[in-house]
């Protein structure tokens, strides 16, 4: 590998067939270090395989992966949670009947390598409130923390994933659709918060909604059954005449519904 410092995560020939089906084929994706950097494409288009692979959730059949320069085509999950690539949604999915901010209380105890012990007294995780209060100001929760997580709104309970994703010190987010399934206010809560905590971070996104896309993404990358179709800043991406043919009959009105 280059030594190329500014490129945080590169794939390589990224392959995975499933009993002969390519859901990933040959994907070649550089992401910038303090980007955020969007993966599209139509559904089916093999970007949440892309994630699993990158998480080692699933084994590439060919290619590899390296992160910060180095390889880790063969590491484990928990190596690369490790190294920093923590996936939103995945890990840090939270406890319903528990506070907003004892959820995040565990995220970080889990980051210290310690399993959270539930019999343990509240106080035995008290020196761990200072930094769960600021993750949880950081994501505008801070007057939510007593409050029982079930109760949260939709939009504010992604906002706690994120918090506790953010308790992982991830050097690299993966965000599988974080607008998925929200309303208007909340799709631009969500929006303006993953801008605001990409500071320092790199975010790799997937993500349908074209609003949010062209709003926040720094670089854009296409996907199109399992091949890499098109790549660059929104104005190019949504203007190359593949990407529109590739959404035809399926996800067009979102590109166009961007424009308005
Ligand atoms: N475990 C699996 N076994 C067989 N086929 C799979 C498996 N996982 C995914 N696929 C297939 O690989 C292709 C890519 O799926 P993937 O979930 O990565 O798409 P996607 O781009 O995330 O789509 P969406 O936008 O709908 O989430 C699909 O045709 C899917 O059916
Ligand atoms: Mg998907």
């Amino acid at each position: 590998m280059g030594t190329d410092q500014s490129i945080i995560l590169e794939t390589r020939d990224l392959t995975k067939t499933f009993l002969g089906f390519t859901a990933v084929d040959a994907v070649n994706l550089k992401v910038t270090r303090g980007h955020i950097h969007a993966l599209i494409g139509p559904n089916g288009a093999g970007k949440t395989t892309c994630f699993n692979l990158l998480t080692k959730f699933l084994t590439p059949s060919q290619g590899q992966i390296f992160f910060d320069g180095q390889e880790i085509t063969g590491d484990q999950p928990a190596d690369i949670a490790r190294k920093g690539i923590i996936r939103s949604f995945q890990i840090s999915a939270v406890f319903p009947q528990l506070s907003v901010l004892d959820n995040v209380r565990i995220a970080l105890q889990r980051n210290t390598g310690t399993s959270f012990h539930f019999w343990r007294s509240d106080k035995s995780l008290d020196h761990l409130n200072p930094r769960a209060l600021q993750l949880l100001d950081e994501v505008g929760l801070a007057e939510f923390a007593q409050e029982l997580t079930v109760n949260l709104p939709y939009g504010r309970k992604r906002a706690l994933e994120i918090a506790t994703t953010l308790a992982m010190e991830p050097s690299l987010m993966l965000l599988d659709e974080p607008t998925q399934g929200m309303g208007h206010e909340d799709v631009d809560r969500v929006t303006q918060l993953i801008k605001q905590v990409s500071a320092g971070r790199t975010i790799l996104m997937v993500e349908h909604n074209m609003k949010v896309v062209s709003s926040i993404a720094d670089r854009i990358t296409v996907l199109a059954r399992g091949a890499v179709l098109a790549e660059g800043d929104y104005a190019t991406v949504s203007s190359n005449p593949a990407v529109m043919e590739a959404y035809m009959g399926t996800t067009q009105g979102e590109l166009e519904g961007a424009h308005a």
